[in-house]
């Protein structure tokens, strides 16, 4: 991290609350379910399918974990209850991954044993590298205990990447794939923009190949949604394979353009209490970040190229 990043991530956590919620607002659809709700009722208006995910603290205990179970399990009757078009995405760390395996694979099935009811998929979210391996074998501990409606998704920054896309295209794996939003050392992700582009169209192709995978192509980076729509097109992906997807309140304008392609497009919806603690979290994990908020405070609005 720079030392001029680093600099403005330290005044960045000393904005009062309402300052960081003016540009937080943009990305949470706000602290309550409810708030999460309305969101993805607006977005199924206009042609989005959603995934909803709750924010929060970090977990240090099992009442943490029990807390966030029951989060999940009531989103999901209440999504049900107002027949949205929405699934979740739950992040293992909150699960209790970092204090035990077990702990994980028995907190996980019981959010994927109250959506089976209601035929939900689910998705692992994934965290930053130190969790990457545990979390591809808690997805493979899941499908084996039977879960099908469950997936994962891949980083294209790490090295790694494309012998895990590899893999799961064997397992016909439901991928999410994005960039990856974590710091991390050079030794595991590619640090270069190109090289990351490259790498994600690699991944691709490789999970649009295997017939059994379910994609969701995760970005708002225009090159990469160009080529995710040649190579859809050029392999002949139908729409039940596919899906673009993006993160709530970033460049509504190009996500539009995609929809009225006719292409599907599943929108990130996070809300929850945490929302203060996550937007800090995110901007110290990727002061890059800092640049959106300043200029969302600012009312700049989003940088040109
Ligand atoms: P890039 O960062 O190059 O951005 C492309 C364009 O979009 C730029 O113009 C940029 O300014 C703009 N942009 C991108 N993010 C923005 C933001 N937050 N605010 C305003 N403008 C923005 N990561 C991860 O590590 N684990 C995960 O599980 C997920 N899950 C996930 C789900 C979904 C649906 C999406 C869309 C993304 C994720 N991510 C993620 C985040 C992902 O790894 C990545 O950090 C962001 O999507 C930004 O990368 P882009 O591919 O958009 O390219």
């Amino acid at each position: 991290m720079s030392r001029r990043n680093r600099a403005l991530v330290a005044l960045l956590t000393k904005i009062p609350r309402p300052l960081v919620w003016m540009f937080a607002r943009n990305y949470i659809a706000g602290p309550a379910l409810d708030d999460g709700l309305r969101v993805v009722r607006e977005l199924n208006g206009k042609g989005c399918r959603a995934t909803m995910d709750v924010l929060g603290e970090d977990v240090f205990n099992e009442a943490e974990v029990r807390a966030y179970v029951d989060a999940y399990k009531e989103m999901i009757r209440r999504i049900v209850e107002e027949r949205l078009d929405a699934n979740i995405s739950v992040k293992p760390t909150a699960m209790g991954l970092k204090m035990s395996r077990e702990l994980a694979l028995e907190a996980v099935s019981e959010v994927l044993d109250e959506a089976a009811r209601h035929g939900m998929f689910v998705r692992l979210d994934m965290e930053d590298s130190s969790v990457t391996e545990a979390t591809l074998r808690l997805w493979r501990d899941l499908r084996a205990k039977g879960y099908e409606r469950v997936g994962v998704v891949l980083q294209s920054y790490l090295r790694r990447t494309l012998v895990d896309a590899r893999e799961l295209a064997a397992e016909g794996a439901s991928v999410r794939l994005c960039k990856g939003i974590y710091i991390e050392p050079r030794a595991v992700a590619y640090d270069d923009f190109w090289t990351i582009r490259d790498s994600f169209l690699d991944a691709l192709e490789v999970l649009l190949r295997a017939d059994r995978c379910q994609v969701g192509i995760a970005t708002h980076d225009e090159w990469l949604i160009f080529h995710g729509r040649r190579l859809v097109r050029e392999l002949g992906v139908g729409t039940d394979r596919y899906e673009f997807q993006m993160l709530l309140g970033v460049d509504e304008f190009l996500r539009d353009l995609v929809v009225a392609e006719g292409h599907p497009m599943r929108i990130y919806v996070p809300f929850g209490e945490g929302w203060h603690g996550y937007s800090i979290r995110r901007l110290v994990e990727n002061p890059r970040l800092a640049a959106h908020i300043t200029r969302a405070v600012l009312g700049l609005g989003p940088r040109q190229k």
